[in-house]
């Protein structure tokens, strides 16, 4: 009775492996490029970093096929010249349906707490991604109905299922055919999108690598954005200059959201509660999470509607406590609100002392993940000479 079981496993065992190509295949382990004594982000067990799933879903990110209409790939919203981000009050989604937020940068996007501007239940970048893919409201890459047709342009293209089958040996490509599978789309976008760190500013030199390259006044602005004066610190604090950040083995984890009076009660209860629309909880309304500040001098316009311009505009409204907004679509005291954090009090502030203020919050650019490193490689359906983004303004 055992003798016979056995003879069945190793006849299955002959079986797969004869027919499985991919299988043998050895994945290379990704290699973080961080500065001395830096932790990795957190990986999910189920899908860790490797080069092969990078390189797949680097091709993914940049390719329109992923869209339900052909029309739209994650780098159309997430432009790699803005830190991938986009210079656009809010985005367009592939059917031209307009999303009410901003496109966040996602630069380090891999060690954030939580995803999206107001989320705090939302920790997984592989979840996080599903949202883009299917949202119906409203529609971005549209794939609801329209996995199969991803799923068989991606079939019959002539890289794709090479590329599949090596980014997930495990899988047996001739016993099943479903390599190519939305789950494995989404880990590997998910493992591309974990690969955009950047430690490489003038800041990470002066800081992590000792590098004496500030000039008087990055240091001043420096001290500025340090100060009890200013708060800066106390919402974009940590070396992501978010309050909202996490690393491999690190043992608390504190998911920061505040509301820093950018809209009056009233009015924010109409478009865009913040944190609120997810928790119920009135202590919740208007309340967002602080973004990275690494890479801001590209990804402007500013806050979850983009509706602020500047940096310079950003530092004033910090100073003024809020921002009132007498007339308007949405006219209302925000400095009023009554959840507003206490952090957001208000302070004077020198030209000179703002001029120091946005040359330290200039050395937070950091040019590696700029398009000379990561140029797209998709073999996108646009017409020549065409981006992604052209298609949707
Ligand atoms: C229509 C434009 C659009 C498209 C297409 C799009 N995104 Fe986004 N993305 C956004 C917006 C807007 C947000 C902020 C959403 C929110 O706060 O609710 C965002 C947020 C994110 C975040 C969270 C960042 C953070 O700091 O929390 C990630 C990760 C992300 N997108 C990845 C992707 C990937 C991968 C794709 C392709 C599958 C994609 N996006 C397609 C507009 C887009
Ligand atoms: C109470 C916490 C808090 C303090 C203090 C604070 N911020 Fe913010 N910051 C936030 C939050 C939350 C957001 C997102 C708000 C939104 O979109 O509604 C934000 C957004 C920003 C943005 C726009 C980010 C983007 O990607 O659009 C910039 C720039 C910024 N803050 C800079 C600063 C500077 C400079 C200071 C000090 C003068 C400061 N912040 C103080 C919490 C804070």
């Amino acid at each position: 009775m055992f003798a016979h079981k056995l003879w069945i496993v190793r006849w299955l065992a002959i079986a797969v492996g004869i027919v499985c190509a991919g299988c043998g295949q050895k994945s290379t382990p990704w290699a973080w490029q961080l500065p001395p004594g830096f932790s990795p982000p957190p990986v999910p067990v189920d899908n860790p970093m490797t080069v092969e799933k990078v390189t797949l879903g680097e091709k993914l990110f940049f390719d329109t096929r992923v869209s339900g209409n052909n029309q739209q790939a994650c780098a159309s919203c997430h432009h790699p010249q803005f830190a991938f981000a986009e210079p656009f009050a809010t985005s367009t989604g592939s059917t031209g349906e307009r999303h009410f937020r901003n496109a966040l940068s996602l630069t380090n996007v891999a060690y954030n707490a939580t995803f999206t501007w107001a989320h705090p239940n939302l920790t997984s970048l592989e979840r996080q991604i599903i949202i883009p893919l299917y949202n119906e409201k409203p529609v971005e890459m549209g794939l609801t109905h329209n996995e199969h047709r991803v799923i068989q342009r991606l079939t019959e293209d002539t890289a794709y299922p090479q590329l599949f089958a090596t980014a997930f040996p495990q899988t047996f490509p001739q016993l099943n055919k479903d390599v190519i599978t939305v789950d494995n789309i989404v880990k590997a976008l998910a493992s591309y999108v974990r690969s955009l760190t950047a430690f490489d500013s003038k800041f990470d030199r002066y800081a992590y690598y000792g590098e004496d390259i500030f000039t008087e006044q990055e240091i001043r602005g420096l001290n500025l954005f340090m100060s009890e004066r200013l708060e800066c610190k106390h919402c974009h604090g940590g070396f992501n200059f978010s309050q909202s950040t996490v690393h491999e083995g690190g043992s608390t984890t504190v998911r920061g959201f505040h509301n820093t009076g950018l809209y009056a009660e009233q009015t924010a209860l109409e478009f865009d509660r913040g944190a609120f629309d997810v928790t119920g909880d009135e202590m919740d309304k208007g309340l967002f999470r602080p973004p990275t500040l690494r890479n801001i001098a590209l990804t402007a316009p500013y806050m979850h509607d983009g509706s602020i311009e500047t940096l310079a505009e950003v530092i004033d409204f910090y100073a003024a406590g809020g921002r009132n907004t007498p007339t308007g679509n949405f006219p209302g005291d925000g400095r009023q609100h009554r959840n507003k954090s206490l952090f957001v009090h208000g302070f004077g502030i020198s030209a000179d002392e703002k001029n120091d203020l946005i040359a330290f919050l200039n050395t937070l650019t950091d040019r590696s993940l700029l398009p000379s490193q990561s140029e797209p490689k998709s073999e996108s359906t646009l017409p020549a000479g065409e981006s992604p983004a052209d298609n949707r303004r």
